[in-house]
């Protein structure tokens, strides 16, 4: 079996699903249910015992110890983490405990069992930290994309945290022999997002009439992957990556915050016209954010040349599918908008200078 950390959240819940309808291996997935967490994205698994769902703490060393004792995963795969830049801006200290001290003690409690293990349980053993392209900081606008050889230079607290995390993995590799892979993914969209990042939040916003906070001139860049691709990738990373190498993700989709915008109110257009008019209309510029990287592009050669990887959506398939997912599970958006999500809002657009909130 495999041990997954974050398997609630919206990375970590697709990976899931997907991990058990294409691998079929159980799976033990260690979520703090965090604002982020939801139980209600595991909702298919209710009665899978393929799925064991425990409530917890990465920081939290000796239920670590306890579980990789008792469920003896042949690997981790580590997607547990404060992901949201926003709230790094106005609150760091979560992502220094979760991101830097959470994966130091997963590290060591990984060690301490991986060192136990028998020496051909010990080579297949793998530790996959799921990282970002943030680390690497932002490209100029003709700067080639992101490779493996980039230098780290983050900027945002999420960023730096997250850089850190990536630092220790690779140093437990080199000095105490774990065998880990990192892999540093661009953005990630598709079903169970949580809408406070850019496309459900505007899908979300738009269906309710609300204006479309756009941050800044909305010409940032962002390199865009269908969710289910970052997770096909991270299945083909664990079945053939190389112990103690890094593997960048992406799906050569570079696109501006402002065509994203239009994008989805195109098809919000098509497949839920609103009698007051074009969505667009509700398109905000609001103040930008601080130390807003420009722009993000990822080099996905390595992983395509040596694993064959390949994403299946392009971003008009991929886009139109999860305008539809949003649309047809309105009953997910609203408990989660009912939670902890409304408090962040408020806070996070008061003082933006316009009546987003
Ligand atoms: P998310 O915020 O949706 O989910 C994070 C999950 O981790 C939540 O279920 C939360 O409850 C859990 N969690 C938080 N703190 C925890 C703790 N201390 N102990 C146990 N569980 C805890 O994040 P996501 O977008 O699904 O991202 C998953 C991973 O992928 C993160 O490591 C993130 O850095 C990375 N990543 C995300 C993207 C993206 O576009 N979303 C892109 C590249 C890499
Ligand atoms: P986000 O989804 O927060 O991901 P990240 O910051 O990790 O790339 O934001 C994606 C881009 O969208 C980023 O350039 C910031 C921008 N953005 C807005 O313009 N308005 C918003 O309300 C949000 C949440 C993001």
């Amino acid at each position: 079996m495999i041990l997954v950390t974050g398997g609630a959240g919206f990375i970590g819940s697709n990976f899931v699903l997907d991990w058990l309808a294409h691998v079929g291996e159980p799976v033990v997935n260690l979520d703090a249910l965090t604002y982020a967490g939801n139980l209600r994205n595991l909702e298919p698994l209710r009665h899978d015992t393929r799925h064991t769902f425990v409530r917890g703490d990465i920081c939290d060393r000796m239920l670590i110890d306890r579980l990789l004792a008792d469920h003896r995963p042949r690997a981790i795969v580590h997607l547990a983490a404060e992901s949201h830049v926003d709230r790094s801006i106005q609150g760091p200290s979560a992502f220094i405990r979760t991101n830097i001290e959470g994966t130091f003690a997963l590290l060591e409690a990984a060690r301490a069992y991986w060192s136990r293990l028998p020496e051909h349980e010990q080579r297949l053993f793998r530790f996959h930290h799921v990282s970002t392209d943030e680390v690497y900081g932002s490209l100029d606008p003709d700067a080639s994309p992101f490779t493996e050889r980039h230098a780290y230079e983050p900027n945002s607290p999420y960023a730096a945290s997250k850089a850190a995390s990536d630092h220790l993995v690779r140093a437990w590799y080199h000095t105490y022999g774990l065998p880990v892979v990192t892999t540093n993914c661009s953005n990630n969209y598709g079903p169970l997002h949580f809408p406070e990042k850019l496309i459900p939040l505007m899908i979300v916003r738009a269906l309710a009439g609300k204006p479309l906070p756009v941050y800044g001139d909305g010409l940032q860049v962002r390199d865009w992957l269908y969710v289910k691709d970052h997770c096909s990738a991270i299945r083909e990373v664990l079945a053939r990556g190389s112990a103690g190498e890094t593997y960048n993700i992406g799906g050569r989709n570079e696109q501006t915050n402002i065509d994203i915008v239009r994008h989805i109110c195109a098809l919000l257009d098509e497949l839920r016209p609103d009698p007051s008019g074009p969505y667009a209309r509700l398109i905000t510029h609001v103040a930008d954010r601080p130390g807003h990287d420009r722009r993000y592009a990822i080099d996905a050669g390595k992983i395509e040349r040596e694993l064959g990887w390949r994403p299946t959506e392009t971003f008009e398939t991929g886009l139109r599918k999860t305008v539809q997912w949003y649309l047809a599970n309105a009953e997910w958006v609203a408990d989660v908008q009912s939670g902890a999500y409304r408090d962040w809002l408020a806070a996070n657009y008061a003082g933006r200078g316009d009546h987003t909130a």
